[in-house]
């Protein structure tokens, strides 16, 4: 690989990404991949470094992955973390204890102590709080390597065989709470691996232009866009490659937020070189949609419905040259995780009908996480508002006006949903919310306005806090933002008369309520 790129082996820890990121914030390049990698892979890729992630075993269980011990005589310069410390040291003789209770197991903040001669440690104090988790502990190392660091119950918090190049933390450097971890991982990455940080916004936007001319030559490229992140930076760098050669395809199913549909249309019109096609099919849709209440059935007609429309629009005047797709690393990595029970579907990726051949399919964020893509959408000149977008189910308000979805009960939910926004942008609250939205759960309730009685619809809002979306916090809105907001829905949005908020967390309940 002509890319300066660093390998992290993934043994099943739950930060790999986390490792990934800090490196790429390095400016290096790295890819994940799975222990099950084949060494002949790992040669061919010659990476500058590998680091081996932590992992939720012990290297004593048969179950527990292991690797082929040649890695270590490739002359690549190694880092394990935690589990993959232990790794390293059982795999080249040291003594990894086994925990039989849990007086040896550390977890959380620890202090730290660091000496002797490491690299990693040349530019940091000598003591420090590291993150800790784990049980199993180095009670030995191998021979060659010397002891670097400790804890009050973990005789080897750091190993290192300078001459080797391999090097060992109990702890996780890739967190922010270890002092001087992305000192330590800097120091792996340049000191040791000798990387020269190449990875950059700006070059990479320039090889993927490049690259997209070169593979698309005169011919066309068509993409589905959303008006989501990733389909929308992908757009940006296509059409800056290949300009009116793409067409970018919007299906505006009616199930989006209000406005939302022409701010995409003036986005890419105005500031982008391309083709766009709008297909305005709410009617399509609702007609489809009537009569239907259960969640998953709903999920599954406007799955279906999407895809019929889009690629009948395909097939009848793009069905050649390249297809595009705002595909995104985290997309496409092995996670490994098992068979987690399903809870909803998620329609993210649309498959190509098998009568439609493209050359190729285009993938130009295919190696960059999330904030690498929105880095790269402000470059290209994308809107800031579109760039920062919070996620948005593929179903769109589908999912958020809860039974039967009829026009007038998505306008509905639409306008309560832009009073939310707007009071939530207008005091700043909406950068400190991972993501947050109206419902309109279907109730309908009594209550009383300019002495009337009002029998009229319940409008729920959700706001949560999170970092993965895999688990959230709802968010402790304070009251008299809450209470601006149910004034507004209540007097400016027609049909309804009732405000609650949502203070359940997931689990027990899911982010979006269907
Ligand atoms: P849940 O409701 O599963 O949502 O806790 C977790 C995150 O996923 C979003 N979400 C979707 N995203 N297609 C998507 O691309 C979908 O069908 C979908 N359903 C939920 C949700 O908004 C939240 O950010």
């Amino acid at each position: 690989m002509d890319r300066e790129t660093v390998i992290v082996l993934d043994f099943g820890g739950q930060y790999n990404q986390l490792i990934a990121r800090r490196v790429r914030e390095c400016n290096v390049y790295c890819e994940i991949l799975p222990y099950t990698t084949d060494i002949q892979k790992i040669k061919e890729l010659a990476p500058k470094g590998i680091i081996f992630t932590g992992g939720p075993n012990s290297v004593y269980d048969e179950s527990s992955p292991h690797y082929s011990a040649e890695i270590f005589e490739l002359g690549i310069p190694i880092l394990g973390i935690c589990y993959g410390c232990q790794l390293m040291a059982h795999a080249l003789g040291g003594v990894v204890n086994s925990a039989v209770d849990n007086s040896s197991s550390e977890y959380g903040r620890t202090e730290t102590e660091y000496f002797g001669d490491n690299i990693l440690f040349e530019n940091i104090h000598s003591r420090g709080i590291s993150w800790m988790s784990h049980r199993d502990y180095i009670s030995r190392v191998p021979n060659g390597f010397e002891i670097n660091a400790k804890t009050e119950k973990c005789p080897v918090a750091a190993m290192s065989n300078h001459q080797k190049k391999l090097y060992g933390v109990q702890f996780h450097p890739e967190v922010n709470h270890t002092e001087y971890g992305s000192d330590m991982l800097r120091a792996f990455l340049y000191e040791v691996c000798g990387c020269k940080g190449e990875w950059k916004m700006d070059s990479f936007i320039d090889d993927a232009v490049e690259k997209i001319r070169q593979k698309v030559g005169n011919k066309g490229v068509v993409l589905g866009l959303s008006g989501g992140v990733d389909s929308s930076v992908a757009a940006a760098i296509i059409s800056r490659a290949v300009g009116k050669q793409l067409t970018c395809v919007f299906v505006d199913q009616g199930l989006m937020r209000k406005d939302e549909g022409d701010f995409v249309e003036n986005t890419f019109t105005k500031l982008f070189d391309m083709n766009f096609v709008r297909i305005n099919c709410q009617d399509e849709f609702l007609s489809k949609l009537k009569g239907v209440s259960e969640p998953e059935a709903k999920r599954k007609i406007i799955g279906e419905e999407f895809y019929k429309v889009f690629w009948n629009k395909i097939r009848e005047n793009y069905g050649s040259g390249f297809f595009a797709q705002g595909t995104i690393y985290p997309d496409r990595i092995e996670s490994g995780k098992g068979d987690a029970a399903k809870i909803k579907t998620h329609h993210n990726q649309v498959g190509i009908p098998k009568d439609i051949c493209f050359e190729d399919v285009i993938e130009p964020l295919k190696d960059l996480f999330k904030d690498e893509v929105r880095a790269v959408g402000e470059k290209l000149g994308l809107p800031h508002e579109l760039v920062w977008r919070q996620p948005f189910p593929g179903p769109g308000l589908g999912v958020r006006v809860i039974g039967e979805i009829t026009a007038e009960r998505v306008k509905i939910l639409q306008e309560a949903d832009a009073v939310l926004r707007e009071e939530m942008q207008s005091c700043g609250y909406d950068k400190k919310m991972s993501q947050f939205f109206a419902v309109l759960p279907g109730v309908k309730t009594v209550g009383v306005m300019g002495d009337a009685r009002t029998y009229s619809e319940l409008v729920a809002i959700r706001a949560v806090t999170t970092d993965d979306f895999m688990t959230a916090d709802w968010a402790k809105i304070p009251y008299d933002i809450l209470e601006r907001v149910s004034n507004r829905i209540i007097n400016e949005v027609e049909h309804v008369n009732r405000v609650v908020y949502d203070i359940t967390s997931k689990p027990p309940g899911t982010v979006e309520w269907e």
